[in-house]
């Protein structure tokens, strides 16, 4: 078996392989995938029943599924998709949206900055900007080449819920000993790892990457992942609004948690309901957490021909 089907088959998930994917919402539902509108689907969602919303939504920059909207309309309709977000979110619940830029005839302009005011205007508040570094991607002529995006992490209250040690990631030095003071000759650094810092080098999903599907800005499952494990329990609801090919819903029932979200694009609907699906039975091909490949110095594609 390939070591990245076994990352995801290891798991034990306490539910059949067959568990039915419902398409429209009820608390007991282990899963909920909803084709059409998310503004629709919030409606069916109670208040406060949510743990963590995670989304990346569309960027009103032309993909094949947006129309491109003037900016004060989209950031009108982005206000109202996350007010229903607070709405259904748990009090110790976050958000976190992912964006990148809107590009105006060459000139970028940050999502982030454009809509944090949707989410502060709600009474939330921003725990950290994680940068979401990837190392591929368009290469640009007349500015340098963008290379990350952010995961804004918003919670309802300041008694928020944060699982650190389901996160942490190992040490650079974990032979480090203090050489002084009352500790000396002790190990320095934390024997659980390290806090992931908000910067995370993970691959998007690219080309060869095994998670590739047809869709064109699809999140790699180990990022929702780090989000799912330290923001939620296990049995928690986790929702995304706008949930693509299903990246959110895989990483929530890979890790004994319910999903819910939307997709208005039949073919990507069905791609997650599949996806899913193969997620239950252990099948699903999944590039585990783990740090980027680096090549030897030594190799053909690392030595210059020049
Ligand atoms: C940036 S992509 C998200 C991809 C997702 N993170 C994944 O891993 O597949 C945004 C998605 O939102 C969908 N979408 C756009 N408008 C929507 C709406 N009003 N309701 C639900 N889905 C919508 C698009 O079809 C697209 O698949």
């Amino acid at each position: 078996m390939n070591s990245d089907v076994r990352d995801a088959s290891q798991r034990s998930f306490g539910w059949q392989p067959e568990y039915p994917i419902h398409s429209a919402f009820a608390p007991q539902n282990k899963v909920t995938l909803y084709h059409g509108d998310c503004m629709e689907f919030l409606q069916s969602i109670p208040d406060e029943s949510v743990q963590l919303v995670v989304t990346s939504p569309p960027y009103n920059i032309g993909k094949e599924y947006e129309a491109v909207l003037d900016l004060d309309t989209y950031v009108a309709q982005q206000r109202c998709v996350v007010e229903e977000c607070v709405r259904v979110l748990k009090p110790k619940g976050s958000i976190c949206w992912e964006v990148g830029n809107y590009v105006d005839n060459g000139a970028i302009i940050p999502l982030d900055i454009l809509l944090y005011d949707c989410f502060r205007g709600n009474g939330l508040k921003l725990r950290n900007r994680i940068v979401w570094y990837f190392g591929h991607g368009l290469h640009c002529s007349k500015r340098f080449s963008g290379r990350y995006e952010t995961i804004n992490w918003f919670t309802k209250s300041d008694d928020y819920l944060f699982n650190l040690d389901a996160v942490r990631v190992p040490q650079k030095y974990p032979g480090k000993k203090h050489f002084k003071g009352p500790n000396r000759g002790k190990y320095s650094g934390n024997p659980k790892g390290k806090n992931p810092s908000d910067v995370w080098n993970i691959p998007n999903v690219k080309a060869n990457h095994v998670e590739k599907t047809d869709h064109p800005c699809q999140f790699p499952v180990a990022l929702v992942q780090r989000l799912v494990l330290s923001m939620t329990n296990e049995d928690d609801l986790v929702f995304d609004p706008y949930i693509g090919v299903g990246t959110t819903a895989v990483a929530a029932i890979i890790n004994a948690r319910r999903a819910a979200g939307s997709e208005i694009v039949k073919h990507y609907y069905d791609q997650a309901v599949d996806r899913v699906r193969r997620a239950f039975a252990g099948v699903l091909r999944i590039r585990s957490d783990r740090p980027v490949y680096e090549p030897p110095r030594s190799s053909r594609l690392t030595t210059s021909p020049w």
